[in-house]
């Protein structure tokens, strides 16, 4: 989906806010809508995000980039060596949109009462617990930024979809012989389950703004409390930025 349709009905600006209409060049739009580059070029918002004109195309820079003579292309997509990375969502549900993706109970959430869950084994002054910043970090590897012995996985659970980290320790838990599959990671873009470039934020029920994500598979997308959100890669170069171990 390279070319964005012009007419693209999306959210309305919020209940009770009168939004003013602007001009681009000749062309009336609504801000909450679309942005004007150079007052004569429209690109619609996508999932709360602007998209970019490219050659007379739009794009959204989470997965293209446009090189000097207006060619489109993939962003490269990250290996082994690439930074550790942060997930944001994108989303245009302003309850979900930028907020950080955690990992608690070993499940990754988002939403206002998402808090990333964290074990520290103070040995210093090979592991010094208060120099962990304790943030939600995964490496491209398929491993998340610990330094547990063993490490600990990050994986999609094949029948539920959920997007889980394996248990800390050498034992490891299960999940591990999944860590990082079908999973594309596009560098600054999108983080990506086997070719779609959206996920399902899946409310749970009676903890207020807490949504646990899921890839869309099964009859997860029939699920009334989920809603598609895209899911995009923060990279980091902090080797501090991550936690001992995730719990
Ligand atoms: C990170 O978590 C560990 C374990 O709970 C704690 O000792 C440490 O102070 C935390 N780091 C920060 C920056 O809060
Ligand atoms: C990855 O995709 C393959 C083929 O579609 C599927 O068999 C497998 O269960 C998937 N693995 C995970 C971890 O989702
Ligand atoms: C989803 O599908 C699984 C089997 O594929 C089934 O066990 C489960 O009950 C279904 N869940 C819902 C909410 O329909």
């Amino acid at each position: 989906m390279v070319l964005l349709p012009l007419l693209l009905c999306s959210a309305w600006p919020a209940a009770g806010q009168l939004e003013q209409i602007q001009t681009c060049g000749s062309v009336p739009y609504y801000p909450s809508d679309y942005r004007c580059y150079d007052d004569h070029a429209l690109c619609p918002n996508l999932d709360g995000h602007p998209t970019l004109p490219c050659g007379g195309a739009c794009y959204s820079p989470d997965m293209y980039q446009c090189s000097e003579e207006g060619q489109l292309s993939l962003l490269p997509t990250a290996n082994a060596g690439s930074t550790p990375f942060k997930l944001e969502v994108h989303s245009s549900n302003s309850a979900l949109n930028s907020k950080p993706v955690k990992v608690c109970n070993l499940q990754f959430q988002t939403g206002a009462d998402a808090h990333t869950c964290v074990y520290c084994y103070n040995a210093p002054p090979m592991y010094v617990c208060e120099s962990y910043h304790n943030e939600t970090v995964l490496l491209p590897s398929g491993y998340m930024s610990v330094d547990v012995p063993g490490g600990q996985a990050w994986f999609v659970e094949p029948d539920t979809g959920k997007l889980k980290t394996t248990a800390a320790g050498k034992a490891g838990g299960s999940g591990r012989e999944h860590a990082g599959k079908n999973v594309t990671i596009y560098q600054e873009g999108y983080f990506s389950f086997s070719g779609s470039s959206h996920w399902l934020a899946c409310k749970e029920p009676g903890l207020g703004q807490l949504f646990s994500i899921f890839a869309p598979i099964g009859n997860n997308t029939n699920r009334g409390e989920c809603e598609k959100v895209k899911l995009v890669v923060v990279s980091t170069t902090d080797p501090k930025e991550g936690a001992y171990a995730y719990t």
